[in-house]
């Protein structure tokens, strides 16, 4: 089926591009992660073919907000699939490396590092990635059944690793915010966007085979039916280290009031989800919660950030407007789906000492650059302060801080500037995969070579 976006002359297939890739996980959710290894050959195209039809394709009417099952495939895995040379070379080169060749790159040093990643993760073992999602518990289970199935009486297939996820009634993550409110639209997504300011992004950012903001058809894998209608798809395992969020914040704040307000300064939202931009001076639920309003706004009114620290979590993810100036750089051509979960039991409230218990976020990201969208906006971005003026400041709540890392909230009459960020997030492991098209899945399962 093709369908025909109102807001834009762009006919996206929607028939054949992955739903999960496209559309945005029901909200709740539950949700689990497979990693499989293909040792033979000939069974790993088997269990493609069996994946291929329980895959749910965006055209579908029923699926997109309710389950959807959404494969995709690492470099190695593709070459276990037997996928010609010439076709390999093709791909992005961030992808043929592998997220655990780029970790100094994107700061995962020290106890992020590939050497301490949970295992199997970042090794060559890691061939395919299976995201079933569903709004219900008992379609889950049916789903990841049908996933486990299809491997099961393949014993040239391995299951490998497992994560589990879910999201609160609240919709708030493990360090108590709501996640998942910023997003761009995509044209010819049928999905409106919900910053208003924001024209949907051309479907070249997120989907292979169409032209993307540069007016140009992205670099896309050989032969067509493998690249088309693909997207690349990024998946991280990052660990919460919530007590000592808590506790960082316990001691630099007098009362409770205090040390919400400093937690929303480094994220830019309130825990309810309300933007600082919109509601600077206290938490708003109603705004958090109402989807027409809770992400309408930019930056440009607050250039020094009194309303929004510049160096706030999601102003150094989507600067948004703040950049519109000359020479600076466009914001559109770093922007990116996330369909980011939660896992692990969540720290009961008040609760400041660690349990040891394991919790944090499945951050998935969706979109046809690699390199300029997720790499950018990590290393450049979250990573780094030369864009905001302050090269010794990383993203307060996810960078990867060391000793001198600091925080400033601008304010009158004088700023505030948080000392010493510990690391709150540790990455434990994650891969680059690719995503293809329904029509690719066939292409791999009656791969003869
Ligand atoms: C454990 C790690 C992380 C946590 C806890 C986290 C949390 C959040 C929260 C609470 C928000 C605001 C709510 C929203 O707009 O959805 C947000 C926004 C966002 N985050 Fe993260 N995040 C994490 C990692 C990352 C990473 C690694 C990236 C990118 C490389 C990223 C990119 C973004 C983007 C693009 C937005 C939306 C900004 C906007 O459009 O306003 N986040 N994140």
């Amino acid at each position: 089926m093709r369908e025909v976006d109102a807001t834009s002359d762009v006919t996206l297939e929607l028939d054949d591009i992955q739903a999960g890739a496209l559309y945005e996980r029901p909200s709740p959710y539950v949700g689990t992660y497979l990693l499989l290894c293909i040792r033979d050959q000939a069974e790993g195209r088997e269990l493609v073919r069996r994946l291929h039809r329980i895959a749910n394709p965006a055209g579908s009417p029923d699926t997109p907000d309710d389950t959807s099952v959404t494969v995709a495939f690492t470099y190695h895995g593709l070459e276990a699939l037997g996928v010609p040379q010439e076709s390999l070379d093709s791909f992005a080169p961030e992808f043929k490396e592998g997220m655990a060749a780029r970790a100094t790159a994107l700061g995962d040093v020290g106890e992020s590092a590939p050497d301490q990643w949970e295992k199997p993760l970042g090794s060559n073992e890691v061939h395919v990635a299976i995201a079933v999602l569903s709004s219900d518990q008992s379609h889950l289970d049916a789903l990841a059944e049908k996933a486990r199935a299809a491997q099961a009486e393949l014993p040239g297939v391995e299951l490998i690793w497992r994560q589990d996820c879910y999201q609160l009634a609240t919709g708030r993550t493990s360090f108590g915010f709501k996640d998942g409110i910023g997003q761009p639209a995509v044209e010819g997504s049928g999905r409106s966007p919900t910053n208003p300011r924001e024209l949907p992004l051309k479907a070249g950012e997120i989907v292979l085979g169409y032209p993307d903001e540069s007016g140009e058809l992205p670099p896309m894998p050989t032969p067509d039916v493998l690249g088309r209608n693909g997207t690349y798809v990024v998946f991280r395992k990052l660990h919460t280290k919530v007590a000592a969020y808590r506790s960082y914040l316990r001691e630099r704040a007098a009362t409770r009031a205090e040390e919400e307000r400093l937690g929303a300064k480094m994220v830019g939202r309130w825990q309810s989800g309300a933007p600082l931009a919109l509601s600077p001076d206290a938490d708003t639920p109603d705004l958090g919660s109402d989807p027409q309003r809770n992400n309408d706004f930019g930056f440009a009114d607050d250039p020094r950030g009194f309303k929004c620290p510049v160096g706030a979590h999601a102003r150094r993810a989507n600067p948004r407007d703040a950049l519109d100036h000359e020479g600076s750089v466009d914001v559109r051509l770093h922007r990116m789906l996330r369909r980011g979960t939660s896992y692990g039991p969540m720290l009961p409230d008040g609760v400041l000492e660690d349990d040891g218990l394991d919790r944090g976020i499945m951050f998935v990201f969706a979109g046809a650059h690699l390199k300029r969208q997720f790499e950018f906006v990590k290393t450049q971005w979250l990573n780094d302060g030369i864009f905001i003026g302050a090269p010794l400041e990383s993203d307060p709540l996810v960078g990867p801080h060391h000793e001198e890392t600091s925080f400033t909230i601008p304010q009158r009459p004088i700023r505030r500037r948080l000392q010493g960020l510990p690391p709150f997030v540790v990455t434990r492991g994650g891969e680059y995969c690719f995503a293809p098209s329904l029509s690719a899945l066939r292409w791999l399962a009656e791969l003869d070579t």
